[in-house]
């Protein structure tokens, strides 16, 4: 049997170390979820997520991991045989885009070396070709988790504005939401997609989508397949 001396530190990117003012928070006994503290508690919660993700609109709360969080981010705003373009900065994206195909969307995987962010300039250009309109999200990993490099988020939307394609704008921020500056509303994000233990520094467990007018908007006729039971998991 090995013995652990101390207080067990983890040294990854995440889950990071819970500060000990949220452990204590976390051993307070239970509150009812059906009465009326816990609803004021989550209302209360909701308007203060906001702020961390740089928006006035709605943040939506899920029970899973991050992964969960990019699944509900898909599900609820494509539908089966949409072609989505995401593009290759590391490890996550590439598990991003396998989500994807399993889930039936056709996948355009721009190429990259895992060493550059995802490049505004490649993402217009392929828009640009684009001329049916056949993309109907553009996917970025803001940081890599897997390499540390980091996307220009506000110039990606700006060169994809600058092609006048409606394509929507899914970014996740995994392992960037509380760490590095970001800002959902003023660089025009779509989707922003979050987990609980990286930059905030909370047990894994919450997925959390931030959503634009226009994601709400497409959410309506949204269709993808989403029993899950007959694909493989990447
Ligand atoms: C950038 C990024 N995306 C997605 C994930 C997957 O999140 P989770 O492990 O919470 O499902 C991670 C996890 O490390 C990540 O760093």
């Amino acid at each position: 049997m090995t013995f652990q001396s101390g207080r067990h530190f983890l040294q990854i990117p995440g889950p990071t170390n819970v500060p000990d003012q949220v452990l204590r928070a976390i051993s307070a006994p239970t509150i009812d979820h059906r009465g009326p503290e816990f609803a004021a508690l989550t209302s209360e919660l909701l308007d203060a997520l906001k702020p961390v993700f740089g928006t006035s609109g709605p943040v939506i709360v899920f029970p899973g991991s991050g992964t969960g969080a990019w699944e509900a981010a898909l599900v609820n705003t494509l539908s089966t045989g949409d072609r989505v373009l995401h593009v290759e900065t590391g490890h996550f994206a590439t598990l991003w885009q396998q989500m994807a195909a399993g889930l039936g969307l056709l996948v355009d995987f721009v190429p990259g070396d895992w060493r550059h962010g995802a490049s505004p300039e490649a993402i217009a250009d392929h828009l640009a070709a684009d001329s049916a309109r056949t993309i109907k999200a553009v996917c970025v990993v803001h940081n890599e988790t897997s390499t540390g490099v980091t996307s220009r988020i506000s110039e990606i939307r700006q060169a994809m504005d600058a092609t006048g394609h409606p394509a929507l704008l899914l970014v996740d921020t995994i392992s960037s939401l509380g760490s590095i500056d970001y800002r959902h509303d003023e660089w025009g994000v779509d989707v922003t997609i979050a987990g609980s233990q990286k930059g905030l520094m909370l047990p894994p467990g919450l997925g959390f989508n931030a959503v634009s007018e226009k994601a709400l908007a497409a959410s309506r006729t949204a269709r993808l397949r989403t029993s899950y039971w007959d694909w493989q998991p990447y």
